[in-house]
């Protein structure tokens, strides 16, 4: 199981001041759309100087027609990261488009699909998809699965679940993390790190209660332990 720290401060100097703090760690950093829109490509290249071997996840969660995700996934080849994401409710013909336009390139990305927002309660799902949190998550997997992508992101309650309908090596991402305790926050489905390890979990996602702490390198530190 890999730690990825989401990089969700309200300006890019903070960002980099809490990266220079955590640089000598194995970690994956998440660069989501407050810090995309707001830094762009700028900040991934400062992401990789100060160290080259951070891994990046781009987490934009793309969500469009076919050909223009397609399009948006040969264009996030030129930015060098690790990883990104699309929605599974764009559908099974979206994901298998960016995945064959993908193909022609060696290096590409790990490629996840969203399958439920961890923020959502129940009632709040079935008013958008009008189906059960797990039954829907499951299926969006299958989808992600046969659309030829790497894996999901989901909560760590359907981690376990989506690796038996799949395969074992069809990774999870799951945010909504809170290692110790902490306060949710806007998350609903919330799990410890040794709940996220049992589930057989392939990268958890950490923001707040990492850059919130008085002292981030101790909590990371102390993930890096169980993990
Ligand atoms: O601060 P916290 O640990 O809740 O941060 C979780 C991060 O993961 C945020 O950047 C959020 O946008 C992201 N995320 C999520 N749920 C998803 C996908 C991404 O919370 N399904």
């Amino acid at each position: 199981m890999q730690l990825c720290v989401a990089l969700d401060l309200p300006t890019k100097e903070e960002n980099l001041e809490l990266i220079h703090k955590i640089k000598d760690y194995d970690l994956w950093l998440k660069v989501g759309l407050r810090s995309y829109i707001r830094d762009g490509e700028e900040f991934l290249k400062d992401i990789k100087k100060i160290n080259p071997d951070f891994k990046i996840f781009l987490d934009l969660k793309l969500y469009d027609i076919p050909n223009t995700m397609a399009d948006a996934a040969e264009s996030i080849m030129g930015l060098n990261v690790d990883m990104f994401n699309v929605h599974a409710s764009a559908g099974k013909r979206a994901m298998s488009e960016v995945m064959s336009r993908l193909e022609k390139y060696d290096n590409r990305p790990i490629v996840l699909a969203v399958t439920a927002l961890t923020s959502f309660n129940e009632d709040e799902f079935s008013d958008v998809y009008g189906s059960k949190i797990a039954t829907k998550a499951d299926q969006f997997a299958r989808d992600a699965y046969e659309s030829g992508l790497d894996g999901v992101v989901c909560s760590a309650y359907e981690s376990e679940s989506i690796k038996n309908i799949t395969d074992k090596n069809f990774m999870t991402l799951t945010p909504g993390i809170r290692p110790f305790g902490e306060d949710a926050g806007d998350q609903q489905r919330v799990a410890d790190v040794a709940f996220a390890k049992n589930a057989r979990v392939d990268f958890i996602v950490v923001g707040r209660p990492i850059y919130k702490a008085e002292n981030p390198v101790e909590v990371i530190k102390k993930i890096l332990e169980i993990i």
